[in-house]
């Protein structure tokens, strides 16, 4: 097997083992939800749609990008594709970084518009990649292949230093990102993979214009701690738990997203609770990544649909015991701060 295949190999193996976990936590636990007892709204008249760029969705859960590049990969994508499709859930391929040194690694991509034709399917790019400017004709091809609604970038410093042969320059990915919304029909999406955005490089974001922008803080999937396993570390290293928790990144991002761009909630998202608590905190959506690679590793399709509609039915309970109807009707004040007791 070659070097590629048994990273993306090891990246599934390893998460959905539910091996590489942040120490620290996400923060959500820092809160607790107002019980509404005279909520005055009938369960069965509770909607779970919610608007994101411009579409409607059936539930407020993005599926993280994950993966691709490889023909072993395929199958997940196929079946990632074929729920969002049945379930009109938004979802993203992994980086697409391989497709463009690869051909033959298309396939593992494209499959995805393939099992579905009208889901919302984000393309996927590092910052890394951006930083010495993506030709035309790539990006073209990274979105023509997956005929993208969105082009999500990945910024993961963290996870590039702790891989062998990682990226090591990340000067200029901030103009990359400022051309490539110029460049690109479809709305960009930037997104951490587990370390957080702080509240000024949401800033920057902002200002260079993003549609988009997903937090992805700690307390989920750490993948310094993903790299350290797969470089057999003799001892725990600080970059397995190095990151901004998910709950201070949403703090900090609210105030500098006002209405300019749409926040995403992630890292760490593993129940309705989580999902519930990140829109009070100013997200449109919650985005999960490795409750999802776990269910498909155990239950294929089924296993995917058991999970949503387990976070389906509590996420509505949730909205009926805060007295709401909708997800855009969740606020900061159905939340209540428990830290200290
Ligand atoms: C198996 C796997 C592969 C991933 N590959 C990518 C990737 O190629 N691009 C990307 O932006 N994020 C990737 N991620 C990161 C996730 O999108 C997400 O940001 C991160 O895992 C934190 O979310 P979680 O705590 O729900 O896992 C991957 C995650 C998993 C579990």
């Amino acid at each position: 097997m070659d070097e590629i295949a048994k990273r993306k190999k090891d990246h599934i193996d390893i998460t959905a083992a539910g091996a590489a976990g942040y120490a620290k936590t996400t923060g959500f636990e820092r809160y607790d939800f107002v019980h509404d007892a005279l909520p005055e709204v009938d369960f069965d008249q509770i909607t779970c749609e919610t608007r994101f760029l411009n579409r409607w969705f059936s539930f407020p859960l993005f599926i993280s990008s994950m993966t691709g590049g490889h023909h072993e990969t395929t199958p997940v994508n196929a079946v990632l594709a074929a729920f969002c499709e049945q379930y009109n859930l938004p979802f993203g391929v992994g980086s697409q970084r391989i497709m463009l040194e690869d051909p033959s690694t298309r396939n593992s991509f494209s499959i995805v518009r393939e099992e579905a034709p009208s889901a919302f399917i984000a393309a996927n790019i590092g910052g890394a990649q951006l930083a010495g400017g993506l030709e035309k004709e790539q990006t073209e091809l990274l979105i023509d292949t997956i005929r993208a609604d969105a082009i999500i970038v990945h910024l993961n410093p963290l996870q590039e230093l702790r891989q062998k042969g990682g990226d090591r320059k990340f000067s200029g990915i901030t103009q990359g990102i400022r051309t490539l919304v110029q460049d690109v029909q479809v709305p960009v999406i930037v997104k951490e993979t587990g370390a957080g955005f702080s509240g000024s490089v949401v800033e920057q974001l902002v200002d260079c214009g993003v549609s988009a922008i997903d937090v992805a803080g700690a307390g989920g999937t750490s993948w310094g701690r993903v790299e350290n396993i797969r470089n057999d570390a003799p001892e725990p290293h600080f970059t397995d738990d190095w990151g901004i928790p998910t709950v201070d990144c949403l703090l900090m991002a609210r105030d500098f997203v006002e209405d300019k761009c749409e926040l995403i909630a992630s890292g760490g998202i593993r129940n309705s609770l989580d999902i519930a608590k990140s829109l009070c905190m100013g997200a449109v959506m919650a985005a999960s990544a490795q409750p999802v690679i776990q269910a498909i590793r155990s239950g294929g399709f089924d296993g995917l649909e058991a999970m949503f509609k387990r976070w389906e039915e509590d996420f509505r309970t949730i909205l009926c015991l805060l007295g709401c109807e909708r997800p855009s009707d969740l606020d900061m004040i159905h939340l209540r701060c428990v830290q200290g007791r």
